[in-house]
């Protein structure tokens, strides 16, 4: 009786149970950018707030599998939190930190100091008259103190000041350096570190493969360290192209910020494959550049030889940073996928570009894995 019962029952349950447990090993595992370069270093990507929140189908399975790493695209810029001098808003931060912690992610903050995405009223008064170096310093400090202080232990670092210097090295004649002068760029740093010891301060900025400008950020983050000021890294933005710049430049850049003493970090990267038209101005002649298949030729799909193209341009990069990985801490694309680059709309709106290694479907590119494990 106890026979016939096992043969019915539990011996076939047992069988079922194991055949499952053997498939499920045998499930191939899926591909992982951040496992791939583990022991390289983070994998990161700028997220916006469909993204942190759950509203965009498939982000969250695609932020778990591939990155260890996030920065707020936008949502942490002055404009977006600090909108008006007695308001800030707080909403996308707090998602992107509980995003954080679901992935248990090193979070970066960005921006606390930039010329871009800041409202007007930082630098005015009430009668719209710009104010003196006191004051703005003042609403620097508070600023930093509000959102700094508010992620404090949350957000483990912070992109302090974004793009200080013009190309040539020479500043940047932004209205912080136009009212506070050169010290401005110390207020901030100091201020952050202030607010939170823990977090690592970074200075970000793009072409940073061209020597005059990385000479003047280094002479710069030098002259900070001399006076007792944190700045743990330089950020390389990372905003590429197909064919530039080449890649002696960019290891140049990384050689040179590691020997001045500073964390190395790809912060921005993405790489456009459209043309750039260099001698447009104005908003409506943009309009009709994305009409206009000369600047849009990708309109509806991308060829398999661009695709291959720009996945060859990745590899050989991924191949540049993990030759460095000992210099380099973190690689960031900037965006999730190519339907979320802000190279969609600039410098031309309206187009149709393929900067990133996922695709709109969220899928990774072919042969980018494949090619960096074959080395
Ligand atoms: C700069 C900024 C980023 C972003 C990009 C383009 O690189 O640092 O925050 O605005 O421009 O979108």
């Amino acid at each position: 009786m106890l026979a016939t019962y096992s043969q019915k029952f539990i011996l076939p349950t047992y069988l079922v149970i194991l055949i499952l447990l053997n498939f499920s090993c045998q499930q191939p595992k899926r591909e992982s950018l951040k496992d791939e370069f583990s022991s390289d270093f983070r994998i990161g990507v700028a997220v916006n707030g469909r993204q942190v929140t759950d509203e965009e189908d498939g982000a969250d399975s695609l932020l778990h599998l591939h990155f260890n790493s996030l920065t707020p695209e936008n949502g942490l810029k002055w404009s977006r939190v600090h909108p008006e001098e007695d308001r800030y808003s707080f909403e996308f931060g707090d998602a992107f930190v509980t995003k954080g912690k679901e992935l248990d992610a090193f979070l970066v903050g960005h921006t606390l100091v930039w010329h871009q995405q800041i409202p007007d009223w930082v630098f005015q008064d009430q009668e719209g008259q710009l104010i003196d170096a006191e004051l703005l310093q003042k609403r620097l400090e508070n600023h930093i103190e509000t959102v700094v202080g508010r992620y404090k232990g949350d957000i483990h670092a912070w992109d302090v000041v974004n793009e200080a210097f013009e190309d040539d090295g020479t500043w940047r004649k932004t209205s912080w350096y136009l009212l506070m002068g050169e010290d401005y760029i110390a207020q901030a740093f100091r201020k952050a570190n202030q607010v939170d010891p823990n977090a690592e301060l970074y200075y970000n900025d793009y072409n940073v493969w061209k020597p005059e400008k990385r000479k003047a950020i280094l002479e710069m983050a030098q002259a900070l360290r001399k006076q007792g000021v944190r700045i743990d890294g330089i950020g390389m933005q990372g905003h590429y192209r197909l064919d530039f710049p080449s890649l002696d430049m960019i290891e140049q850049a990384i050689l040179d910020i590691h020997e001045a003493g500073f964390d190395v970090m790809v912060t921005e990267l993405d790489v456009d494959i459209l043309p750039r038209p260099s001698d447009f101005d104005g908003a409506d002649l943009e309009i009709s550049f994305a009409e206009s298949e000369r600047w849009n030729p990708f309109k509806d799909w991308i060829t398999h030889e661009k695709e291959a193209e720009l996945v060859r341009r990745y590899q050989s990069l991924f191949q540049l940073f993990r030759k460095h990985s000992d210099k380099i801490s973190r690689v960031t694309f900037w965006g999730l996928h190519d339907g979320s680059s802000w190279l969609n709309n600039w410098p031309v709106r309206g187009r149709t570009n393929f900067p990133l290694l996922f695709d709109r479907n969220k899928r990774l590119k072919p042969g980018f894995l494949e090619a960096i494990k074959s080395e």
